[in-house]
Protein backbone atom coordinates (compact mmCIF):
# COMPACT_ATOMS: atom_id res chain seq x y z
CA UNK A 1 0.00 0.00 0.00
CA UNK A 2 1.46 3.50 -0.91
CA UNK A 3 0.95 6.27 1.93
CA UNK A 4 1.00 9.79 2.18
CA UNK A 5 1.78 11.74 5.24
CA UNK A 6 -0.76 14.25 4.91
CA UNK A 7 1.34 16.68 7.54
CA UNK A 8 3.89 16.45 5.02
CA UNK A 9 2.03 16.85 1.66
CA UNK A 10 1.88 20.61 0.42
CA UNK A 11 -0.51 19.25 -2.28
CA UNK A 12 2.65 20.95 -5.17
CA UNK A 13 1.03 18.02 -7.46
CA UNK A 14 4.73 16.96 -8.81
CA UNK A 15 3.32 13.53 -8.14
CA UNK A 16 0.14 13.82 -9.88
CA UNK A 17 2.52 14.89 -12.81
CA UNK A 18 5.18 12.61 -13.04
CA UNK A 19 2.30 9.28 -12.12
CA UNK A 20 2.12 7.78 -15.50
CA UNK A 21 -0.41 4.99 -14.73
CA UNK A 22 -2.51 8.86 -13.67
CA UNK A 23 -3.01 6.96 -10.12
CA UNK A 24 -2.90 9.79 -7.93
CA UNK A 25 -5.06 13.41 -7.54
CA UNK A 26 -5.42 15.54 -5.32
CA UNK A 27 -7.96 15.98 -2.87
CA UNK A 28 -8.32 19.06 -0.30
CA UNK A 29 -4.77 19.79 -1.85
CA UNK A 30 -3.53 16.64 -0.55
CA UNK A 31 -2.09 13.87 -2.51
CA UNK A 32 -4.36 10.74 -3.27
CA UNK A 33 -2.60 7.32 -4.35
CA UNK A 34 -4.77 4.64 -5.86
CA UNK A 35 -3.13 1.72 -4.57
CA UNK A 36 -5.11 -0.90 -6.53
CA UNK A 37 -4.26 0.60 -10.00
CA UNK A 38 -0.57 1.53 -8.47
CA UNK A 39 2.28 -0.49 -9.85
CA UNK A 40 4.12 0.36 -7.33
CA UNK A 41 7.16 1.81 -9.18
CA UNK A 42 8.15 4.42 -6.25
CA UNK A 43 8.30 7.67 -8.76
CA UNK A 44 5.67 9.52 -6.30
CA UNK A 45 8.31 8.63 -3.44
CA UNK A 46 11.81 9.55 -5.75
CA UNK A 47 10.11 12.73 -6.49
CA UNK A 48 7.83 14.61 -3.49
CA UNK A 49 10.25 17.37 -2.73
CA UNK A 50 8.68 17.28 1.36
CA UNK A 51 9.33 12.89 1.67
CA UNK A 52 5.73 12.34 2.20
CA UNK A 53 5.32 9.52 -0.07
CA UNK A 54 5.95 6.00 1.47
CA UNK A 55 5.11 2.55 0.99
CA UNK A 56 4.77 -0.44 3.66
CA UNK A 57 5.15 -3.38 1.03
CA UNK A 58 8.87 -2.48 0.55
CA UNK A 59 11.68 -1.60 2.98
CA UNK A 60 11.69 2.21 3.11
CA UNK A 61 14.87 2.78 5.15
CA UNK A 62 16.79 1.58 1.83
CA UNK A 63 15.59 4.76 0.04
CA UNK A 64 18.43 7.44 0.14
CA UNK A 65 17.84 11.29 -0.48
CA UNK A 66 20.50 12.08 -3.75
CA UNK A 67 23.46 13.81 -3.24
CA UNK A 68 25.63 14.47 -6.39
CA UNK A 69 28.95 13.41 -4.75
CA UNK A 70 27.60 9.63 -4.43
CA UNK A 71 25.23 9.19 -7.04
CA UNK A 72 26.89 11.42 -10.30
CA UNK A 73 28.94 9.66 -12.90
CA UNK A 74 30.56 11.22 -15.12
CA UNK A 75 29.45 10.74 -19.15
CA UNK A 76 33.08 10.02 -20.63
CA UNK A 77 34.50 7.87 -17.09
CA UNK A 78 31.41 5.61 -17.68
CA UNK A 79 31.38 5.62 -21.80
CA UNK A 80 35.16 4.18 -21.01
CA UNK A 81 34.11 2.04 -18.63
CA UNK A 82 31.86 0.29 -20.45
CA UNK A 83 34.56 0.19 -23.69
CA UNK A 84 37.27 -1.29 -21.10
CA UNK A 85 34.89 -3.71 -19.86
CA UNK A 86 36.16 -7.19 -21.31
CA UNK A 87 34.83 -11.39 -21.32
CA UNK A 88 36.91 -12.89 -18.93
CA UNK A 89 38.16 -16.80 -19.17
CA UNK A 90 40.90 -16.63 -16.82
CA UNK A 91 40.37 -17.02 -13.36
CA UNK A 92 42.79 -16.70 -10.76
CA UNK A 93 42.17 -19.82 -7.90
CA UNK A 94 40.32 -17.83 -5.27
CA UNK A 95 36.88 -17.27 -4.12
CA UNK A 96 34.56 -14.80 -4.49
CA UNK A 97 33.33 -13.18 -1.00
CA UNK A 98 29.44 -13.19 -0.53
CA UNK A 99 29.31 -9.53 -0.44
CA UNK A 100 30.73 -9.49 -3.72
CA UNK A 101 28.25 -11.65 -4.75
CA UNK A 102 25.38 -9.57 -2.88
CA UNK A 103 26.46 -6.43 -4.41
CA UNK A 104 26.39 -7.88 -8.16
CA UNK A 105 22.66 -9.28 -7.26
CA UNK A 106 21.91 -5.61 -6.17
CA UNK A 107 22.74 -3.87 -9.15
CA UNK A 108 20.41 -6.35 -10.82
CA UNK A 109 17.49 -5.71 -7.96
CA UNK A 110 17.60 -1.57 -8.94
CA UNK A 111 17.53 -2.57 -12.78
CA UNK A 112 14.42 -1.44 -14.44
CA UNK A 113 11.14 -4.24 -15.33
CA UNK A 114 8.84 -3.99 -18.13
CA UNK A 115 5.63 -2.80 -16.03
CA UNK A 116 7.86 -3.08 -12.58
CA UNK A 117 7.34 -6.56 -12.26
CA UNK A 118 10.54 -7.19 -10.62
CA UNK A 119 10.40 -10.83 -11.81
CA UNK A 120 14.01 -11.42 -12.21
CA UNK A 121 15.58 -13.84 -9.44
CA UNK A 122 19.02 -15.28 -8.53
CA UNK A 123 20.62 -18.64 -8.65
CA UNK A 124 24.07 -18.43 -6.58
CA UNK A 125 25.86 -21.60 -7.54
CA UNK A 126 29.26 -22.40 -5.39
CA UNK A 127 29.36 -25.67 -3.96
CA UNK A 128 27.39 -27.68 -7.16
CA UNK A 129 29.33 -25.99 -10.16
CA UNK A 130 31.44 -29.12 -10.68
CA UNK A 131 28.67 -30.96 -10.61
CA UNK A 132 26.52 -28.76 -12.98
CA UNK A 133 29.51 -28.44 -15.40
CA UNK A 134 29.40 -32.14 -15.49
CA UNK A 135 25.59 -32.36 -16.52
CA UNK A 136 25.61 -29.15 -18.82
CA UNK A 137 29.26 -30.51 -21.05
CA UNK A 138 27.19 -34.10 -21.12
CA UNK A 139 24.24 -32.24 -22.82
CA UNK A 140 26.33 -30.35 -24.81
CA UNK A 141 27.68 -33.60 -26.13
CA UNK A 142 24.39 -34.82 -26.73
CA UNK A 143 23.17 -31.95 -28.65
CA UNK A 144 26.65 -32.31 -30.94
CA UNK A 145 25.75 -35.79 -31.48
CA UNK A 146 22.05 -35.40 -32.41
CA UNK A 147 23.02 -32.57 -34.61
CA UNK A 148 26.07 -34.83 -36.66
CA UNK A 149 24.29 -37.41 -36.71
CA UNK A 150 21.03 -35.59 -38.83
CA UNK A 151 23.13 -33.18 -40.53
CA UNK A 152 20.47 -31.27 -42.74
CA UNK A 153 20.53 -27.79 -44.63
CA UNK A 154 18.78 -26.34 -41.39
CA UNK A 155 21.60 -28.03 -38.65
CA UNK A 156 24.80 -27.46 -41.08
CA UNK A 157 25.27 -24.04 -39.63
CA UNK A 158 25.49 -25.21 -36.15
CA UNK A 159 28.14 -28.04 -37.42
CA UNK A 160 31.13 -26.17 -35.64
CA UNK A 161 29.30 -26.19 -32.41
CA UNK A 162 28.65 -29.43 -32.46
CA UNK A 163 32.41 -31.06 -32.86
CA UNK A 164 33.09 -27.92 -30.42
CA UNK A 165 30.94 -29.72 -27.84
CA UNK A 166 32.05 -32.96 -28.32
CA UNK A 167 35.34 -31.87 -28.33
CA UNK A 168 35.17 -29.88 -25.17
CA UNK A 169 33.59 -32.83 -23.29
CA UNK A 170 35.96 -35.42 -24.28
CA UNK A 171 38.77 -33.06 -23.21
CA UNK A 172 37.27 -32.46 -20.02
CA UNK A 173 36.67 -36.19 -19.35
CA UNK A 174 40.58 -36.57 -19.68
CA UNK A 175 41.46 -33.91 -17.59
CA UNK A 176 38.33 -31.76 -15.88
CA UNK A 177 40.56 -29.27 -14.50
CA UNK A 178 43.40 -28.61 -17.34
CA UNK A 179 40.35 -28.88 -19.77
CA UNK A 180 37.39 -26.77 -18.35
CA UNK A 181 36.06 -24.62 -21.36
CA UNK A 182 33.02 -24.22 -19.68
CA UNK A 183 33.29 -22.53 -16.82
CA UNK A 184 37.08 -22.01 -17.08
CA UNK A 185 37.67 -23.09 -13.43
CA UNK A 186 35.45 -20.00 -12.20
CA UNK A 187 34.36 -20.25 -8.16
CA UNK A 188 31.24 -19.05 -8.69
CA UNK A 189 28.04 -18.77 -11.38
CA UNK A 190 25.42 -16.37 -10.78
CA UNK A 191 21.74 -17.52 -12.80
CA UNK A 192 19.82 -14.83 -14.09
CA UNK A 193 16.30 -16.52 -13.70
CA UNK A 194 13.29 -14.64 -15.21
CA UNK A 195 9.85 -15.15 -17.20
CA UNK A 196 11.11 -12.00 -19.52
CA UNK A 197 13.84 -12.48 -21.58
CA UNK A 198 14.04 -8.95 -21.69
CA UNK A 199 14.21 -8.22 -18.30
CA UNK A 200 16.28 -10.36 -17.02
CA UNK A 201 19.25 -9.49 -20.28
CA UNK A 202 18.82 -5.56 -18.93
CA UNK A 203 19.70 -7.13 -14.99
CA UNK A 204 22.13 -8.62 -16.55
CA UNK A 205 24.18 -6.03 -18.28
CA UNK A 206 24.55 -3.81 -15.25
CA UNK A 207 25.71 -6.49 -12.99
CA UNK A 208 28.16 -7.59 -15.64
CA UNK A 209 29.18 -3.29 -14.54
CA UNK A 210 29.44 -4.25 -11.18
CA UNK A 211 30.96 -7.23 -11.18
CA UNK A 212 34.21 -5.35 -13.10
CA UNK A 213 33.69 -2.55 -11.15
CA UNK A 214 34.66 -4.50 -7.83
CA UNK A 215 37.99 -5.84 -9.49
CA UNK A 216 36.00 -9.01 -10.51
CA UNK A 217 35.71 -10.57 -14.22
CA UNK A 218 33.03 -12.28 -15.33
CA UNK A 219 31.48 -14.13 -18.91
CA UNK A 220 28.16 -15.31 -20.03
CA UNK A 221 28.14 -18.55 -20.63
CA UNK A 222 25.29 -18.99 -23.51
CA UNK A 223 26.41 -22.73 -23.57
CA UNK A 224 25.71 -22.95 -20.50
CA UNK A 225 22.00 -21.56 -20.56
CA UNK A 226 21.53 -23.72 -23.29
CA UNK A 227 22.02 -26.82 -22.25
CA UNK A 228 20.40 -25.96 -19.12
CA UNK A 229 16.94 -25.15 -21.44
CA UNK A 230 14.46 -27.71 -20.84
CA UNK A 231 17.08 -30.29 -18.72
CA UNK A 232 15.26 -31.57 -16.50
CA UNK A 233 17.67 -32.93 -13.84
CA UNK A 234 19.52 -29.42 -14.63
CA UNK A 235 16.55 -28.30 -13.59
CA UNK A 236 15.82 -30.08 -10.52
CA UNK A 237 19.03 -29.57 -9.23
CA UNK A 238 18.51 -25.65 -9.03
CA UNK A 239 15.32 -25.89 -7.93
CA UNK A 240 13.95 -23.80 -11.65
CA UNK A 241 9.99 -24.09 -11.83
CA UNK A 242 7.92 -23.81 -14.14
CA UNK A 243 8.20 -20.89 -16.81
CA UNK A 244 11.22 -20.00 -15.19
CA UNK A 245 14.19 -19.80 -17.72
CA UNK A 246 18.12 -19.32 -16.78
CA UNK A 247 18.11 -15.95 -19.07
CA UNK A 248 21.96 -15.95 -18.40
CA UNK A 249 24.84 -17.84 -16.57
CA UNK A 250 27.54 -14.99 -15.25
CA UNK A 251 30.47 -17.04 -15.11
CA UNK A 252 32.54 -14.50 -11.91
CA UNK A 253 35.83 -14.78 -10.63
CA UNK A 254 38.84 -12.76 -9.90
CA UNK A 255 40.77 -12.23 -13.47
CA UNK A 256 43.92 -14.09 -14.03
CA UNK A 257 44.39 -11.67 -17.01
CA UNK A 258 45.42 -7.50 -17.34
CA UNK A 259 43.66 -5.92 -20.69
CA UNK A 260 45.63 -2.95 -21.17
CA UNK A 261 43.50 -0.95 -23.81
CA UNK A 262 39.85 -1.00 -25.29
CA UNK A 263 39.32 -2.94 -28.52
CA UNK A 264 37.84 -1.54 -31.96
CA UNK A 265 33.95 -2.66 -33.13
CA UNK A 266 32.02 -2.38 -36.12
CA UNK A 267 31.25 1.37 -37.11
CA UNK A 268 27.26 2.10 -35.44
CA UNK A 269 24.56 0.82 -38.00
CA UNK A 270 22.48 4.07 -37.17
CA UNK A 271 19.29 5.41 -39.31
CA UNK A 272 18.37 8.60 -39.02
CA UNK A 273 14.85 9.41 -39.92
C1 LIG B 1 24.75 -13.80 -24.70
C2 LIG B 1 26.21 -14.13 -24.65
C3 LIG B 1 26.60 -15.46 -24.59
C4 LIG B 1 27.96 -15.78 -24.54
N1 LIG B 1 28.33 -17.10 -24.39
C5 LIG B 1 29.64 -17.41 -24.24
C6 LIG B 1 30.04 -18.76 -23.96
O1 LIG B 1 29.21 -19.68 -23.85
N2 LIG B 1 31.36 -19.02 -23.81
C7 LIG B 1 32.31 -18.03 -23.88
O2 LIG B 1 33.49 -18.33 -23.72
N3 LIG B 1 31.96 -16.73 -24.15
C8 LIG B 1 30.66 -16.39 -24.29
N4 LIG B 1 30.28 -15.08 -24.52
C9 LIG B 1 31.30 -14.04 -24.64
C10 LIG B 1 31.44 -13.47 -26.08
O3 LIG B 1 32.11 -14.39 -26.87
C11 LIG B 1 32.16 -12.13 -25.98
O4 LIG B 1 31.31 -11.21 -25.35
C12 LIG B 1 32.57 -11.56 -27.34
O5 LIG B 1 33.51 -12.40 -27.95
C13 LIG B 1 33.16 -10.17 -27.23
O6 LIG B 1 34.23 -10.10 -26.32
P1 LIG B 1 34.19 -9.04 -25.13
O7 LIG B 1 33.03 -9.42 -24.24
O8 LIG B 1 35.49 -9.13 -24.42
O9 LIG B 1 33.93 -7.69 -25.72
C14 LIG B 1 28.94 -14.75 -24.57
C15 LIG B 1 28.51 -13.41 -24.63
C16 LIG B 1 27.18 -13.10 -24.66
C17 LIG B 1 26.77 -11.65 -24.70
Amino acid sequence: MMNVNSEKCVGCGICVKDCFIKCIELVDEKAKINSVTCMKCGHCIAVCPKGAVSTDEYNMEEVRDYNEAEFKIESDTLLNFIKFRRTIRQFKDKDVETEKLLKIIEAGRFTQTGTNAQNVSYIVVKDNIEQLKEMALENLKDRGEEILKNLNPKTVPFKRYAQMWIKMYNEYKENPKLNDKLFFNAPALILVVSDSQVNGALASSNMELMTNAQGLGTFFSGFFAMAAQGNEKIRELLGLEGNKEIVTCMVIGYPNVKYVRTVPRKDASILWK
